[in-house]
């Protein structure tokens, strides 16, 4: 009788996602790693990640960038800001087995001596490390060096799944993901050159997050929400993405791009397609993209963009307790900048789910608060067999997903006040991560990380809805294009045009 060698555990369904799937040895190639996304989210994420005890034991961090380091130099760095930022509890045992695993390649973009030098340390690491020729190239990096490392994967052969000896070759591309449809589709062009289409991971670390990928089981794992999610019950949507932090040391970035380029084209939009999709027919990443683009591509901008689209830019003021300067006068930003840092917009989604529902998407800066939420407001009840004056401050119902930081659900009702009358208020019920699981939230780049080693696309945008994105925001910029920001005070929840959008229509913003 012969013996059969299994590779994988026959009794276990490869269907069944209870037990953690662990990637197959690999590198991550880090392009960019003295960044600050490296240091505070790639290299922290690795660490949890391997604390969790998800990585294989071959796994090997490549950092490549313009400095004068070794490979100790780079694991020390690296340790640093795993300490510093991990999500989970510093363990000494788990960085050792980490420590040997760090190879620093020193180079500019352009410099082919460098590439090759990468490129013969990504095959050493087959035999040194057992890595057999899987490799995921993160691009944290300005936009404009794309094309020129591209390039250099191109000609050295690196980016290319059937060299010799095998192995997966994956590129991972950081937001924004060009800055207009144009370039979009130019950077498409360019990247799928160079990798097979399947191989490109472009990031959203907003689909990362457990609260967004919650919204597929809130919607569709319940009888109760679906019947009402609708425009025969829902008045409108309110998504909301504020932050109270400044620009902080982006001030290069941040005042090329803008509030719309930054986050309403990706992360806010990409909360709208999640929260205004239909049912997929399966959770396999075709599936949920091909609903996601529908909406997409179904949004519509309301013809009077003078009273539907509002950009602001914050003015001096005060946020948490702590004076503020003002965008204008941040180090490095030029005095007479028309760059926005809010941006609040109303949508329309044209597809029989929604129409008539306006959908009112707001983000900033220097707000009072970070928060992000989705509300969904319904209408009010068909008919009201009270006295006036019991239902006077009684609001629509609502459901809130509030994506961070006191992530949760809540749902908003009336209830009566107890007593002898029939006065109604607004009362809530929660349900928040915080008391309910015991086990805390992987970060959205723990989770992004190891889909890309995985090979998993589900959460990843794709080139398409990349560009439907662009779609909506490209307008939008163009109307902006001639127009000044309106100054908003740091610490007050945006210009009041913003208001004046909800007002006019007698509604208003949710105090978030
Ligand atoms: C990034 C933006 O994509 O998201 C930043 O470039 C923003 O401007 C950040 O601050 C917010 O992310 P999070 O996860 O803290 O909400």
């Amino acid at each position: 009788m012969g013996t059969t060698l299994h590779t994988s555990n026959p009794l276990r369904d490869p269907a069944d996602r209870r037990l953690p799937r662990i990637p197959e040895p690999c590198a991550l190639v880090i392009f960019g790693v003295t960044g600050d996304l490296a240091k505070k989210k790639l290299i922290p994420a690795v660490y949890d990640l391997a604390n969790r005890g998800l990585l294989p034991a071959s796994f090997v961090i490549v950092g490549f960038a313009r400095r004068d380091w070794g490979d100790e130099t780079f694991e020390e760095m690296a340790r640093e800001a795993a300490k510093s930022h991990a999500r989970t509890p510093w363990r000494e045992e788990v960085w050792a087995r980490l420590a040997g695993n760090f190879k620093f390649v020193p180079g500019a973009f352009d410099d082919d001596e460098a590439f090759d030098k990468l490129d013969a340390t990504v095959d050493e690491l087959r035999v040194s490390h057992g890595i057999v020729g899987n490799a995921a190239f993160y691009f944290s990096i300005p936009p404009l060096a794309f094309p020129t490392v591209l390039k250099q994967l191109k000609r050295t052969g690196m980016s290319d799944n059937r060299q010799d000896g095998g192995g997966w070759r994956r590129v991972v591309v950081e937001k924004p993901f060009g800055e207009d449809r144009k370039s979009a589709a130019e950077l498409n062009k360019l990247v799928d050159d160079v990798f097979t289409a399947n191989d490109v991971f472009r990031i959203d670390h907003y689909l990362g997050k457990e609260t967004v990928q919650n919204i597929f089981a809130l919607r569709f794992a319940n009888a109760m929400f679906e019947p009402i999610w609708n425009s025969n019950y829902v008045d409108h949507v309110q998504i909301t993405m504020a932050e109270d932090v400044g620009i902080g040391s982006r001030a290069g970035f941040y005042d090329d791009n803008g509030a719309a380029r930054d986050v309403l084209q990706n992360h806010v939009l990409q909360l709208l397609a999640i929260a205004a999709m239909e049912q997929p027919n399966g959770f396999e990443a075709e599936e949920i993209r091909t609903e996601k683009l529908k909406v997409l591509r179904a949004i519509k901008l309301h013809d009077d963009l003078e009273a539907t689209a509002i950009r602001g830019q914050y003015a001096d003021g005060w946020v948490q307790g702590q004076p503020v300067k003002g965008y204008l006068s941040e180090d490095n930003i030029p005095p007479t900048s028309t760059t926005e840092t809010y941006a609040a917009v109303q949508l329309g989604i044209q597809n029989r789910r929604w129409n008539g529902v306006p959908f009112y998407l707001r983000t900033g800066k220097r707000l009072p608060k970070r928060v992000t939420e989705i509300a969904v407001v319904f209408k009010e009840a068909p008919h009201m067999p009270f006295a006036d004056y019991d239902t006077k401050t009684l609001g629509n119902n609502q459901l809130v997903i509030r994506v961070q930081p006191d992530e949760g659900i809540t749902v908003k009702f009336g209830s009566k006040v107890p007593g002898t009358g029939m006065e109604l208020r607004d009362i809530s019920m929660g349900f928040g991560y915080g008391e309910t699981f015991t086990e805390s939230s992987p970060e959205a780049y723990e989770r992004l990380i190891l889909d890309v080693l995985l090979g998993d696309k589900t959460l990843f945008p794709d080139a398409q809805e990349v560009d439907a994105s662009w779609a909506v925001v490209d307008p939008l910029e163009e109307y902006w294009a001639n127009t000044k920001p309106e100054p908003y005070e740091s610490g007050t929840w945006g210009p009041s045009g913003a208001d004046l959008m909800l007002q006019s229509s007698g509604r208003r913003w949710r105090r978030a």
